[in-house]
């Protein structure tokens, strides 16, 4: 018998996409593996196995057993698009956009985006911290156990660093893991307004090769310490009045030669041409795709970057038009799904809500909203080798869920059915 170091019992279905070195695409994101009955073996933060009870107990031992109480067991959600870091509040702008402004009117009259800029510039970096902590401890609550983050709140360099300082610090402070991307072409600053190609001059001349330098110095727990890169990826808002393609592909090319991933914000209120663009980069992935056409949507699900939906956004803005998401799946995409958490158009911290409107609003199956929360959502930050799956081999994120029956994490709305939280095999929450 093997040692482990912690055994999880009594699981009644451990449900999850199976293990895989690509993003899961149109009908294998269906195709889940279940296992009734099951258990998992965990060593150093890794599932050693995953399979029938009966079978890992044969095969291992550990000091540590947890159980689960006869729940639903599936992996932590990856949630690969957020705006997580940012300081104030846009409360009036809500009223503002329920009486019927638009969100591009709000942001062309220089509110929205650029009024969280202003607030996040005139925060220090210990406010911003403050305020962004009890959001992520709300997502890590909703099972979410590893965000991207993005900057553009900033929008120069000292603030942008600020946004990223937090990110790296708030890291290594909470149980969930953060992936931090540039987003120094989130908006146009006021200083720069209305040269936007000036700006963009600026972001590839100074911001983006000042940030491609920076490493962090991380310590773990035994004293050891590691260097990490500032951000991992570079992202663009193509979007009439902001960034235009030609605009995006100079910061995106500019950031590929200095070792950055890709992502793209496309077509959340017109369609530009980004998925094109992102399909050329070879973007690990292109997100929100609301108004993209049915050419583009089978051009991006034949190729290898995957398609990020945003469900909470439409919702947030009150709108009725939802992203593609059957129209994708259907024709082979890979799709992941994300809060998009922002104070502007999607207030929300839960996984398991974006579940929710997926399936109502975006036809998507249970099953191919749980693996759009996981292995998809892992792969859309790169990291669907070692996260997403409940799996020998992977990080041992999971959750325990209120219920035994995984389905309704998208049936049921508007609670919380994440019980306990497990990151790299701890109890989290
Ligand atoms: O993804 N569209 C651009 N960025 C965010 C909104 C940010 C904001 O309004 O503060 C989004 O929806
Ligand atoms: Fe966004």
């Amino acid at each position: 018998m093997a040692q482990a170091d912690s055994l999880v019992i009594n699981i009644a279905e451990l449900i999850t996409p199976p293990a895989s070195a690509a993003p899961l695409h149109g009908q294998a994101m269906h195709q889940l593996t279940r296992v009734t009955n099951a258990a998992l073996a965990i060593r150093d933060g890794r599932i050693l196995a995953a399979a029938d009870e009966p079978l890992v107990r044969a095969a291992y031992r550990a000091d540590e057993v947890i159980d689960a109480g006869g729940r639903s067991v599936v992996p932590g959600f990856v949630d690969p698009h957020t705006h997580a870091v940012w300081a104030g509040e846009r409360a009036g702008e809500f009223e503002q956009r329920i009486a019927g402004a638009s969100y591009m009117e709000i942001m062309s009259a220089g509110g929205g985006i650029l009024s969280t800029v202003q607030a996040t510039r005139a925060a220090d970096l210990d406010e911003i911290i403050a305020q962004t902590q009890p959001r992520l401890q709300r997502m890590l609550a909703h099972g979410t156990t590893t965000a991207e983050i993005k900057t553009g709140y900033g929008l120069d360099t000292d603030a942008e660093r600020k946004q990223l300082d937090a990110i790296h610090l708030l890291d290594e402070d909470l149980p969930l893991d953060l992936i931090p991307t540039f987003l120094g072409a989130h908006a146009v600053p006021p200083e720069y307004r209305p040269d936007t190609d000036a700006y963009v001059d600026f972001v590839v001349e100074e911001m983006l090769p000042d940030l491609a330098y920076t490493v962090y110095t991380v310590e773990l727990e035994d004293g050891r310490t590691y260097q990490r890169r500032a951000a991992d990826f570079c992202d663009v808002f193509c979007e009439r009045g902001v960034f235009d393609v030609a605009q995006t592909k100079r910061i995106l090319q500019a950031a590929k030669t200095h070792g950055l991933g890709l992502k793209l914000h496309v077509d959340e209120f017109e369609p530009m041409g980004g998925t094109t663009l992102a399909v050329e980069l070879g973007a690990t992935s292109v997100d929100h795709l609301v108004r993209t056409g049915e050419e583009e949507l089978r051009l991006l699900a034949a190729s290898a970057t995957v398609g990020v939906m945003l469900p909470g956004t439409p919702f947030g803005l009150g709108s009725h038009h939802f992203a593609p998401a059957r129209t994708f799946i259907d024709a082979g995409g890979a799709l992941a799904l994300a809060t998009d958490l922002n104070p502007g158009t999607s207030w929300c911290e839960s996984m398991p809500m974006m579940m929710a409107i997926a399936a109502r609003y975006m036809r998507m199956t249970p099953a191919e909203c749980l693996t759009a929360a996981t292995l998809n959502a892992a792969h859309a930050i790169g990291l669907g080798k070692q996260l997403g799956a409940l799996a020998t081999g992977y990080q041992a994120d999971f959750l325990i869920l209120d219920s035994d029956d995984y389905r309704d994490l998208t049936y049921r709305f508007g609670g919380n059915l994440v019980r306990d939280v497990y990151k790299r095999g701890v109890c989290a929450i």
